[in-house]
C-alpha cells in the first residue's frame, strides 16, 4: 500500500464553506459536459473575470460539440484569438471530431475514455467525470496543489509528476461520492480566492485555518515547493508593416512551433535601424516609399520573450507589391485592414502594432 497525504479533515468545513462562497460563472449555472470542458480549457489560459467573455463568445458561434468539430479552422483559431496556446483549441477541434465520429457526439461519461481524447490530461478529465456527469475523480491543477501542501505543511516538489499522481490518490480516497463536482471546484476556489499564490493567502477568512500546518508554522509563503523557472530566452525581432493602397501584407507562420501556422507580420531577426531598413529595401528594388519606426512591442510567453521594433513601410501606388515583395517576404498576402482585423487570426504579440495601422 503506498503512502497517500491525510486529506479526510479538509473535506467537510471546504464543502460547507464552498455551498456558502462560491461564485456565479457562466458554466457552472449550466454545467453540461461540453460547457464544463471548454470552460476548462480556457481557464489553463486565462483567469475567470478574463474567460467570461471568450467563453460567450464562443458557446455562441459553437453551441454543441457537433459545431466545433465542424468550424473551419480559421474561424475556430479566430475565436481562440486572445487567449493564446492555439494548440489548445486545435486539440479541442481533434477531440471534437473524435467525440462525434466514435461517440455520436456525446462526450463520454467515463474518466478513462476522456483521458484518451487529444488535449485532455488528468485534470481535464477529473473535472469533466466529476462535475459534469457526478464521476468520483480527481482534478489536481496549481491551485489545488498549493492549497493542499500547504495545509499539509509538505515540502513535497509539486513539478513532479510523482507528487501530482501520489496527490490524485490521496484526493480519490476522500472525495464525496455525492457531490466530487462540488468538493474539485471548492479546492480550487478557495486556492483563487483564499489561498492565493505569490504573496500571504487570506488565513483569516480560511475555513481550514484551524487545521493548516503552514499557518501553524508561519510558513504559508514558502509553500508549495517548486524549482526556480528557467530565465527566459530574450529575441529581438524587426517587423516590417507593408502598406500598400490600403491594404496590408501579411504572411503565415510554419505549421509547427510557436504560433504556429497563424498570421503575423513579415519580420527579421535583430533590431534593424530606420537606414538597415531603407538600404534593405533599395537593394530589393522598392522604391518610392515612406518608412516610420513605430513604437516597439515586447510580448512574453513561457519560453521567451520577443522584444519587437517595427517599421511602417507605404509603398508607392505604382509599386506592384506582389512582384516586388514577394522576393524579400516570400508568401505574402495582401489583405484589407478591416478583413485583417475580421477574419485572420493575429496572435496578441502582434496587436500593439496593427493597432498603431487600424485606428
Ligand atoms: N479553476 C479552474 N476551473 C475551475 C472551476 N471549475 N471552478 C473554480 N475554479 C476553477
Amino acid at each position: 500500500m503506498d503512502d497517500l497525504y491525510d486529506l479526510g479533515a479538509v473535506v467537510e468545513p471546504l464543502c460547507l464553506w464552498y455551498e456558502e462562497n462560491k461564485r456565479s460563472m457562466p458554466w457552472r449555472d449550466a454545467p453540461s459536459p461540453y460547457h464544463v470542458w471548454l470552460s476548462e480549457i480556457m481557464l489553463q489560459q486565462t483567469r475567470i473575470e478574463a474567460a467570461k467573455a471568450y467563453y460567450e463568445r464562443f458557446i455562441k458561434r459553437l453551441p454543441d460539440v457537433k459545431a466545433l468539430a465542424q468550424v473551419p479552422e480559421e474561424e475556430l483559431l479566430k475565436l481562440w484569438e486572445g487567449l493564446g496556446y492555439y494548440n489548445r483549441a486545435r486539440n479541442l477541434q481533434k477531440a471534437a471530431k473524435v467525440i462525434v465520429e466514435r461517440y455520436e457526439g456525446r462526450i463520454p461519461a467515463d474518466y478513462d475514455l476522456l483521458l484518451n481524447l487529444p488535449g485532455i490530461g488528468s485534470y481535464t478529465a477529473g473535472a469533466i467525470a466529476s462535475i459534469a456527469y457526478g464521476i468520483a475523480a480527481s482534478a489536481v491543477d496549481g491551485n489545488v496543489l498549493r492549497v493542499t501542501m500547504r495545509y499539509l505543511g509538505s515540502e513535497d516538489d509539486i513539478s513532479k509528476m510523482s507528487v501530482r499522481k501520489k496527490m490524485e490518490r490521496s484526493i480519490l480516497t476522500v472525495i464525496p461520492k455525492d457531490k466530487p463536482g462540488e468538493f474539485n471546484q471548492a479546492v480550487m476556489e478557495l486556492g483563487e480566492v483564499i489561498c492565493i499564490p505569490n504573496g500571504m493567502p487570506l488565513c483569516e477568512e480560511c475555513p481550514l485555518a484551524d487545521g493548516c500546518q503552514a499557518k501553524r508554522e508561519g510558513k504559508q509563503t514558502e509553500l508549495p515547493v517548486k524549482p526556480e523557472k528557467k530565465r527566459r530566452r530574450i529575441e529581438k525581432r524587426t517587423l516590417l508593416i507593408l502598406e500598400w493602397e490600403g491594404q496590408i501584407g501579411i504572411a503565415r507562420r510554419k505549421p509547427t512551433g510557436l504560433l504556429a501556422g497563424l498570421w503575423e507580420f513579415p519580420s527579421m531577426e535583430g533590431h534593424l535601424s530606420l537606414k538597415d531598413i531603407e538600404q534593405f529595401l533599395n537593394k530589393n528594388g522598392i522604391s518610392g516609399t515612406k518608412i516610420e519606426r513605430m513604437k516597439s512591442g515586447k510580448h512574453i510567453f513561457s519560453h521567451v520573450e520577443w522584444h519587437m521594433r517595427g517599421y511602417h513601410i507605404v509603398l508607392s501606388p505604382d509599386q506592384v507589391p506582389e512582384d516586388k515583395t514577394q522576393d524579400i517576404v516570400p508568401d505574402v498576402i495582401w489583405t484589407e485592414k478591416e478583413e485583417l482585423e475580421k477574419t485572420y487570426a493575429i496572435p496578441v504579440a502582434f496587436h500593439s502594432f496593427l493597432r498603431q495601422i487600424i485606428r
